[in-house]
């Protein structure tokens, strides 16, 4: 028994980045894009001999011993990956609610194995959310195997308790993202958007990132600072940017794209300038890096455009730079998850 979930990756049209808060994570205002570019997480209940994933694949599995009295589900402690909490804390969850692991439970009160098995497609480390979204793929597999048990604001807590970005990856619909980013707002999205990513084989530790953004605003003595660089309101220079998506006006849009951790990222990887260069050379209106990088893309005037500079941008680069890229067209803004997200009728 078990299901398949698609786990899309993200980009940020805007990220604003307020002040360090006391459980070191910073204040953000941010817009998430999900992007068509996917891990495929498959759970399962039960171990079964066969399918166990081949190269690609990672596997964790969880164990349930099936005690006499209390069925339950026990976690080796090797689980350490997102994905393994997300299936550790949704197992805790069942359990606190009681009698629900004992008549939704699959394996009819006896305990049961969850394997869950990843293929990853999205790059690690990334700036893309690759590993919240696989997360965030588990909770809405494992709602649907133990039939939809918690309450999404439940789950959407559950979400939030595992890391910034997992409550926007349990539906993936474009989102304004408040707080650390766990506090959504949906935004419409009447056309998708052009994009060109690229796709970098080098990582970036996102702490790292956001530590050497404190740096810069400690030594420029910014550190209260909640605006953006250029002194507009993180609020305004949003609502600018959604008034053009709203307007599909993309030249307009790509010059109110916002990221303040991009400074900090290019400190840390320099050759990333090169890359947005390039994007922009290529025939994108606007190029920014994603999140806490290294992953670059680029806003195009078109899909033909986008395919244009993914094809174009290569040319722009040196040769041990473009190596170890990969540019990749896409239209930006709905990857169709919510026929599996949501609590079938009936
Ligand atoms: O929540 P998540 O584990 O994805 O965050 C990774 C790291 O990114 C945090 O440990 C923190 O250093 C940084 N972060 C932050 N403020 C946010 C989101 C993430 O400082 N709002």
């Amino acid at each position: 028994m078990g299901v398949t979930e698609p786990a899309p990756a993200k980009v940020n049209l805007f990220l604003a980045v307020g002040p360090r808060r006391s459980d070191g994570y910073h204040e953000l205002v941010t817009l998430f894009e999900p992007v068509p570019l996917f891990d495929v997480v498959r759970v399962e209940l039960e171990p079964s001999a066969e399918g166990r994933g081949d190269a690609p694949c990672w596997e964790y599995r969880v164990r349930a011993a099936p005690p006499p009295t209390s069925p339950g589900l026990e976690i080796p402690p090797d689980l350490d990956n997102l994905a393994g909490r997300a299936a550790e804390r949704f197992v805790a969850a069942l359990r606190e609610s009681g009698a629900a692991l004992r008549a939704s439970g699959p394996a009819g009160g006896r305990g049961s194995v969850i394997r869950v098995n990843i293929a990853k497609r999205i790059p690690v480390a990334a700036g893309l959310g690759g590993g919240s979204s696989d997360a965030a793929a588990v909770l809405r597999a494992l709602q649907r195997l133990f039939g939809h048990p918690l309450a999404p604001e439940r789950l959407q807590a559950l979400a939030a308790s595992l890391g910034a970005d997992v409550p926007f990856f349990l539906r993936a619909e474009r989102a304004v993202g408040r707080g650390r980013g766990e506090k959504l707002q949906p935004v419409p999205v009447r056309r998708r958007l052009p994009l060109v990513l690229a796709l970098p084989s080098f990582q970036l530790s996102t702490p790292d990132v956001y530590r050497r953004l404190d740096e810069r605003r400690s030594r420029e003595h910014r550190l209260d600072d909640h605006r953006l660089d250029d002194g507009t309101a993180p609020e305004e220079g949003l609502a600018a940017l959604l008034e053009h998506l709203a307007a599909h006006r993309l030249r307009e849009a790509a010059a109110a794209m916002r990221n303040d951790l991009q400074e900090a990222a290019l400190d840390l990887r320099p050759e990333l300038g090169q890359v947005l260069g390039a994007l922009r050379r290529a025939g994108s209106v606007g190029a920014l890096v994603s999140g806490s990088g290294p992953t670059c893309f680029g806003l195009a005037p078109s899909l033909e455009a986008a395919r244009q500079a993914a094809r174009r941008a290569p040319d722009y680069l040196p040769a041990d730079l473009k190596a170890g890229l990969t540019f990749l067209p896409v239209l930006s803004g709905r990857v169709g998850l919510l026929s599996s997200s949501r609590k079938p009728p009936g």
